[in-house]
């Protein structure tokens, strides 16, 4: 035998997976920092490969279905994963941090009491002034609920007339005296202050009790035991690292230190209403947030060893200098990379040793609330269960629940029926959807940076003199397509509502083309289907060239004003064009990065429509909306407006970059935009 085949020969005995890489599943957005982690020499040979999937829930997907071997995860999407049916995941490692190498959970959820208390079960917390974290947060909000709710002295939250969210608060705000519970208590900034003003005991023991908002002395782990020890409070929702922290106890491989705080003065609460000193070895806690870890399928097991050994010196390649595959890809932190092997577990009983599973299943008392969404297809079906089952991991309730109907007037019929409780309609058609099935929009997406809607505008040569529409009649003008908000509808609009052209049926179109008599560009205007009668239309079509792009119609000198959407401007160069303010009274001109303030008229964005009878529109809208602002920063867990199983714009656009309450939505002008052009004859 040729001895230079030696090596490899041995190579392949030692290490199996040399040959057959471990593949590690990367959100797509983190596909090169993956790459140049395979960049990084460790002693061990074993080889890594980056499968990049759309995000960490597809990644469960493919690790399932064995196209990945394995992802990094947090507990609440190994709850996720243990809901795929015919699942075979194990973990197989677990993040710890440095402080605390072999605790068997990342936090114990613990209340601290005076120790002179006078109660003896949970139900003496009633009617006590309460600290907590945070509002959502585990140890501080979500646990004691899910405890609280348990006694029969704790108010009902099974109020179908109130959020779940509301019904939370408003219990809390019974059950105790006073509380400092901080946040953004729900992802509409109107009805945050709205609770805030109508619980405003929630707030009451908090350093700014007007503000109820981070940064605040007595919020936070830390916080909630100042705000027991120095603000009158009489229990503390919070867990053991900081109680240690706060009384200068040791714990882990962290010494005792000098604290101002005297911990004889307070006691741990048991669940059976017992008392045990702050600091003992075994602080009765109720429940834990488990470490993060490494999810794997069952088939990694055969060849555990290499993998791990490889994870772990990752982790202390990149523990000084933390690059971004250290956080993006491995799911590393500066606190967390303690890498340490466990015996293999299921999900499922992972959590459940924590009694983790109880807290991210926590209700609101029977009969649930749930919110059904209508959905047209069956990827749309798809992705709903998944953000449902998502949402729910995340503790974002109600419940989401999903209804197929075959078309958009049969979701539209459903929820009139009562048969689900919201359906999305595109474009100006959301306002004779509402007048003809009896709705009402909710909550609508945004877009672009800003997260705004999408405007109709038009677009100048910068050096070119119009500033009112009137210095345009008799121009030329470039168009979006045929049939387009932007492209035809608002200008029209505009048009007759100014009294510049006269609105007759099945006339407008004509009207235009006279008012911009040196000829136009509309994309589709001579199509059969947009013009039935065989009118004259060449006038329209006079400036188009091949390409039919209001932007080449401008830059190629054909047209002298192009009407587009604001999601179009992002291709136009702010150094040559401009927009006409043709909102204002007096005209005039302004950026094209000024569109919200500039522009002919907001565009309608796909929108959500709920029956008037169903519940009301703040529970209805909370669980999308509460998802669309968890994934606005954490894209990489669930990437919403991402392609889904290979088709675009499912439940929403790609474009969409945020969903929002349909308040500041100028609902009754696209009515009367709807009903000029349907006067028109053109929807
Ligand atoms: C889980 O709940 C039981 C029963 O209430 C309790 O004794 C135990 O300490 C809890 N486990 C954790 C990790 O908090
Ligand atoms: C609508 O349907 C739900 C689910 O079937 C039901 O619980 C609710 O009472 C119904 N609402 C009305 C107003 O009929």
């Amino acid at each position: 035998m040729n001895l230079k085949y030696i090596p490899c020969l041995i190579a392949l005995i030692v290490c199996v997976h040399c040959k057959s890489p471990y593949k590690i599943c990367v959100p797509a957005q983190f596909l090169k920092d993956c790459e140049q982690m395979l960049e990084v020499e460790t002693k061990s040979k074993a080889t890594l490969e980056c499968v990049a999937a759309r995000d960490r829930m597809e990644c469960l997907s493919y690790v399932q279905q064995r196209q990945a071997d394995f992802v990094p995860v947090d507990p609440e999407d190994m709850y996720v994963a243990s809901k795929i049916p015919n699942q075979d995941f194990v973990l197989f490692q677990e993040y710890r941090t440095d402080d605390e190498p072999d605790a068997e959970f990342r936090y114990q959820a613990v209340i601290v009491v005076h120790k002179d208390l006078p109660i003896n079960s949970l139900d003496g917390l009633k009617g006590l002034k309460s600290c907590h974290t945070g509002v959502n947060r585990n140890v501080g909000y979500k646990i004691p609920l899910t405890m609280l709710m348990k006694r029969s002295v704790f108010p009902k939250m099974n109020d179908h007339t109130i959020s779940p969210k509301e019904n939370e608060l408003k219990a809390l705000s019974t059950f105790f005296k006073q509380s400092c519970i901080v946040g953004t208590w729900s992802p509409d900034p109107k009805t945050t202050s709205a609770w805030k003003q109508h619980y405003s005991q929630l707030c009451s023991l908090c350093q700014h009790p007007n503000k109820c908002d981070y940064p605040d002395d007595f919020s936070g782990y830390e916080g909630a035991l100042k705000c027991l020890a120095h603000n009158g409070g009489e229990v503390a929702f919070t867990k053991v690292f900081y109680v240690h922290k706060f009384f200068g106890l040791a714990l882990g491989t962290i010494p005792a230190h000098p604290s101002p705080e005297d911990p004889t003065n307070f006691r741990y609460l048991c669940v059976d209403g017992s008392k045990v000193p702050v600091g003992d070895k075994n602080p009765c806690s109720w429940a834990a947030r488990p470490w993060q870890g490494l999810l794997g399928h069952n088939d990694v097991l055969a060849q555990l060893s290499p993998l791990r050994e490889k994870i772990k010196q990752l982790s202390n390649a990149g523990a000084s200098t933390k690059p971004s595959w250290f956080t993006n890809v491995l799911g590393l932190s500066e606190k967390i990379h303690h890498v340490a092997d466990n015996i293999p577990i299921k999900p499922v009983d992972y959590l459940k040793k924590a009694n983790y599973t109880e807290v991210i299943e926590r209700g609101h008392g029977v009969p649930e609330l749930v919110v059904r969404m209508c959905v047209t297809s069956s990827v749309a079906l798809a992705k709903c269960r998944a953000m449902s089952v998502f949402a729910f991991s995340r503790d974002i309730r109600p419940i989401l629940d999903c209804v197929q109907e075959s078309s958009e007037k049969d979701c539209l019929r459903s929820v009139q029926d009562n048969g689900s409780d919201l359906a999305a309609v595109d474009d100006i058609r959301v306002a004779a959807a509402a007048k003809q099935y009896g709705l009402h929009p909710v909550f609508h997406e945004v877009y672009g940076e800003k997260k705004t809607p999408n405007y109709a505008v038009a677009v100048v040569k910068k050096g070119s003199t119009y500033t009112t529409i009137d210095d345009l009649r008799g121009k030329r003008s470039c168009h979006s397509s045929f049939g387009t908000f932007s492209g035809l509808h608002a200008p029209l609009f505009y048009l007759i509502n100014k009294g510049k052209i006269t609105s007759e049926p099945g006339q407008c179109v004509k009207k235009l083309s006279d008012f911009f008599s040196a000829g136009s560009c509309l994309p589709g205007v001579d199509k059969p289907e947009n013009n039935p009668k065989g009118d004259d239309i060449s006038m329209l079509k006079k400036q188009c060239a091949s390409d039919n792009n209001p932007l080449k119609c401008l830059q190629e000198g054909r047209g002298d004003i192009a009407f587009v959407s604001s999601a179009d401007l992002k291709d136009y160069d702010e150094s040559q064009y401009e927009l006409l303010c043709l909102n204002r009274e007096s005209g005039g001109r302004d950026k094209l990065s000024n569109f919200e303030t500039c522009n002919i008229v907001m565009a309608p964005s796909r929108t959500w429509l709920a029956s008037k009878t169903s519940m009301s529109d703040v529970s209805i809208a909370h669980t999308p909306l509460s998802l669309a602002q968890l994934l606005d920063t954490r894209s990489d867990l669930f990437n919403i407006y991402g392609e889904f199983l290979k088709n675009n714009n499912v439940l929403f656009n790609n474009a969409a970059k945020g969903l929002a309450t349909t308040e500041k939505f100028d609902f009754d002008k696209f009515k009367t935009i709807h009903d000029v052009i349907s006067n028109c004859g053109l929807v």
